[in-house]
């Protein structure tokens, strides 16, 4: 760390505590309370993290008041419109934007690693064929570690190079082979020549019976929603990863952590909980009941794709999701579709009311992703595993910055203990 930039007074029952207080090069201060427990005798108390920053890092900045989000300081605006998902890759791993050649060899390592071990396959068979494809890719992600003994080494940089290109390049294929799985239709192989997300639209969509046709603004659309959710610094997910991965754990089990933390509906699993919700909901007459159970507290239904924990004015992802959501249902034909009629004017009515302005509760990111997947043809029980590929370079990215890192050590939250002390044991016979 560096020196700190000021310090901080904290008064505990009469007795004073100096802290350190170390300056960020954008976003809050924060104050260095690492010797407080064994100075003060006291924990701070913070379940849901909302004050506190668990670790150090370069990747992403998210500025919530201000809508603000930049990957290694590059502004996500200007990603969306002029980079894709791959450079993004690049750039969260390495910390600066390839140049041609950096690219290409990139570009060729990761098309070197699309394919799965063959055995994976058997992997796949031991599954219901109902199961949700979450559930398959957690355990399939998991598995890895079984098959790549040759990049777990994580004190081997080396091998922590290999395992990060290795999670980029199969995610995509292994999600596609869930979906594959739980339709009945045979796997598809990854093709090379083809672009990243169009190689995984390649692999949902294709069957060997017929001739495999994809449309530009659809690959573009995708590559669009892979690179808004790519990183987002300190979330659920990402902690889940760095906790995980502080142990010492090998990468593969770390990522599926992170998979399995993902799949909750409050987080990555909000997008499909967002198209079930249009769904039933199922028309616009009765949106003002489902706002009613919203606001109701005694209510626990909650709209899902409104909302965020960081961002409280805007979500600048949903932004830029939105204008494409517009263009695919343009191309697709699907403006008549009744969820989408709902998700419309959901958005309406919940912008310009009183109970969510006040809350600062807008359309996040998922709402539209949501749609925009719905009409290029996606099931919604694939919407999460799409983040999930989408966010293994934020994850892997996270991980590498960890294990680098001299602070970093084991993740070991205290508690505030409300339990029974001191109690006598009774034999059973005596309760
Ligand atoms: N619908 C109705 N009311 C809501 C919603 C919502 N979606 N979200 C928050 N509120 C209300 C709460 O009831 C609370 O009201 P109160 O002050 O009267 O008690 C207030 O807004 C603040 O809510 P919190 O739960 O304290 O906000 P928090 O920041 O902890 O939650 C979260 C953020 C989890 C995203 C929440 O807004 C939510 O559950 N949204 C729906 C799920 C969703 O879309 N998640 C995706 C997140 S984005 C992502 O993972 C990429």
């Amino acid at each position: 760390m560096t020196q700190p930039s000021g310090s901080a007074k904290l008064t505990v029952e009469g007795r004073e505590f100096d802290l350190p207080v170390y300056s960020a090069s954008a976003g809050p201060k924060v104050i260095d309370i690492r010797s407080l427990y064994s100075k003060a005798n006291v924990f701070t108390f913070d379940p849901g993290f909302t004050s506190t920053a668990a670790c150090e890092s370069a990747i992403t900045f998210i500025d919530g008041e201000r809508g603000q989000l930049q990957y290694r300081g590059y502004p996500i605006e200007q990603l969306a419109e002029r980079s894709r998902f791959l450079e993004v890759c690049y750039l969260l791993l390495y910390n600066k934007l390839p140049n041609q050649q950096e690219f290409d060899d990139f570009r060729t390592s990761v098309t070197m690693h699309t394919m799965v071990h063959e055995q994976l396959i058997n992997f796949y068979r031991g599954f219901r064929r109902d199961a949700h494809p979450m559930a398959i890719i957690t355990g399939v992600v998991g598995a890895l570690s079984a098959f790549y003994h040759d990049s777990t080494d994580i004190s081997d940089p080396e091998q922590r190079e290999i395992a990060c290109i290795r999670m980029i390049a199969k995610l995509p294929t292994i999600a596609a082979m869930a979906y594959k799985y739980s339709i009945g239709q045979p796997y598809v192989y990854p093709r090379n020549d083809y672009r990243y997300a169009e190689n995984f639209h390649y692999m949902c969509f294709s069957v060997p019976a017929g001739k495999y046709r994809s449309y530009e603004e659809v690959n573009r659309a995708l590559d669009l929603i892979f690179l808004l959710h790519a990183d987002h610094e300190q979330n659920a997910s990402t902690s889940t990863v760095r906790l995980a991965g502080s142990s010492g754990a090998n990468p593969f089990a770390c990522i599926a952590a992170g998979i399995a933390c993902l799949w909750g509906p409050a987080h990555g699993g909000a997008n499909e909980a967002c198209l079930r919700m249009l769904r039933e909901i199922g028309s616009v007459d009765r949106i003002p009941e489902y706002i009613g159970r919203a606001k109701d507290r005694s209510d626990p239904f909650r709209l899902m794709g409104f909302g965020h924990r960081v961002y409280k004015n805007f979500d600048p992802r949903a932004h830029i999701m939105k204008k494409t959501a517009d263009e695919v249902l343009d191309l697709v034909g699907s403006q008549n579709k009744p969820t989408l009629q709902v998700a419309k004017e959901l958005e309406r009515i919940a912008l310009e009311d009183e109970y969510f302005q006040t809350r600062k509760l807008y359309p996040n990111v998922d709402f539209y992703s949501g749609i925009i997947l719905d009409a290029v043809g996606f099931p919604t029980d694939m919407f999460t595993p799409i983040f999930a590929l989408s966010r293994t370079v934020g994850w892997i990215s996270q991980w590498k910055e960890m294990i680098a890192d001299p602070i970093q050590k084991i993740g070991r939250p205290r508690q505030r203990y409300t339990g029974p002390v001191n109690l006598n044991y009774i034999p059973i016979e005596e309760r």
